[in-house]
């Protein structure tokens, strides 16, 4: 049975990149699938939070996903942190993967910076964490930006080991070959990697200094705007081909940007625009991304405004999760052998 799982950090600046390369694709595989979409509370203290923004930025993440079109009765929304499944399980899975496999993590060696032996345990294991989320409910399917290609890798390796580690357990128990099925990356569409606005050779990040260097979904029209016309450019009009946006970053990433919009390809895009200036197709941008995000945005700031009802949201939703992650951890504890109440 397909179950879709990804989760998003609640680490404020929710920007373009997070809802191109996920909050998107989240609407869409509502319609087909069962989806449990999670702010990933656990994972955002990996790096100090201030206790009151973090309180507030796990509604906000909450309410992008509902403002989004994520319909909260049709799928599980949910805060890490209410379900316990996710810490236990993680503990067991510490105990598989390997310490070899953690340290070639290219994003917790950019995270942690020079000072890595100051960087928290929490953030060198938390890929292992990111496995348990998907494994407590043996998610077959997870939605995400090309930037987490690599963690998902690892959660299919760890997934593996696991099954092999324990193959008699698991057989023992009546659970067939395989206890935990593997997860698969989906990783599509125009903008799997948004770049920054400012630099097309580096990502468009919630951390970036420049706020110029992403559009946040929260940004009014007139941000948007400034934020687009003043995007890095090069001085060539745009190609009528995608081959000719190769070694072209910055007019690739807004290409990109504007077909993933669209719901439309790279090349439906130059159709329209190539061979124009990019003034052009930037006043076409800022229009576009103006209806596409403006309500969204507006949504965002109606729904954060009243906290209670995105708590009962976030209860209910938790409620759900764990009826699902229960068994399987239960399942997990018997399989490791552990003696259960
Ligand atoms: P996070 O919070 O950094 O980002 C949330 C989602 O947004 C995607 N993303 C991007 N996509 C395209 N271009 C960008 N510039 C860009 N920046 C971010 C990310 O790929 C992600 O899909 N580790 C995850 C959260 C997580 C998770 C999970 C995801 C925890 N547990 C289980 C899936 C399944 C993260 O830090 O995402």
């Amino acid at each position: 049975q397909p179950r879709v799982f990804s989760g998003v950090q609640p680490t404020g600046n929710l920007h373009l990149g997070n809802y191109l390369g996920a909050i998107i694709k989240f609407v869409a595989l509502q319609h087909e699938h069962e989806c449990l979409y999670c702010v990933v509370d656990m994972h955002a203290i990996t790096v100090p939070q201030d206790p009151q923004e973090l309180t507030r930025t796990i509604r906000e993440v909450a309410a992008a996903f509902i403002a989004s079109g994520v319909d909260p009765k049709k799928n599980i929304i949910f805060n890490q942190s209410q379900v316990s499944a996710h810490a236990e399980l993680a503990w067991i899975l510490n105990c598989t993967a390997r310490i070899g496999w953690l340290n070639r993590m290219t994003q917790f060696k950019e995270k942690a910076g020079k000072d890595r032996e100051n960087a928290s345990v929490g953030l060198y294991v938390y890929p292992v964490l990111m496995a348990a989320d998907i494994l407590a409910y043996k998610a077959t399917h997870v939605p995400v930006g090309e930037d987490q290609k690599q963690h998902l890798e690892l959660a299919r390796d760890i997934a593996q080991k696991f099954n092999n580690d324990f193959s008699a357990s698991i057989a023992r128990h009546g659970y067939g070959e395989a206890f935990f099925p593997q997860p698969e990356p989906l990783i599509q569409g125009a903008a799997t990697r948004v770049m920054s606005l400012r630099d097309g050779s580096k990502k468009m990040s919630k951390s970036d200094p420049s706020d110029a260097s992403r559009i946040n979904l929260t940004d009014d029209a007139d941000a948007i705007a400034a934020k687009v016309r003043k995007a890095k450019t090069d001085p060539e009009p745009l190609p009528s081909e995608t081959a000719g946006l190769e070694a072209r970053p910055e007019a690739e990433n807004l290409v990109g940007i504007y077909a993933a919009l669209g719901g439309i390809s790279k090349q439906d895009v130059l159709n329209d625009f190539g061979g124009g200036q990019f003034s052009a197709f930037k006043n076409a941008l800022v229009e576009l991304a103006v209806t596409k995000l403006g309500p969204i945005g507006a949504e965002m700031k109606r729904l954060v405004a009243d906290p209670g009802s995105i708590d009962k949201i976030l209860g209910d939703g938790a409620e759900r999760a764990d009826a699902i992650a229960r068994p399987n951890l239960a399942a997990v504890k018997d399989i490791v052998g552990f003696v259960r109440r």
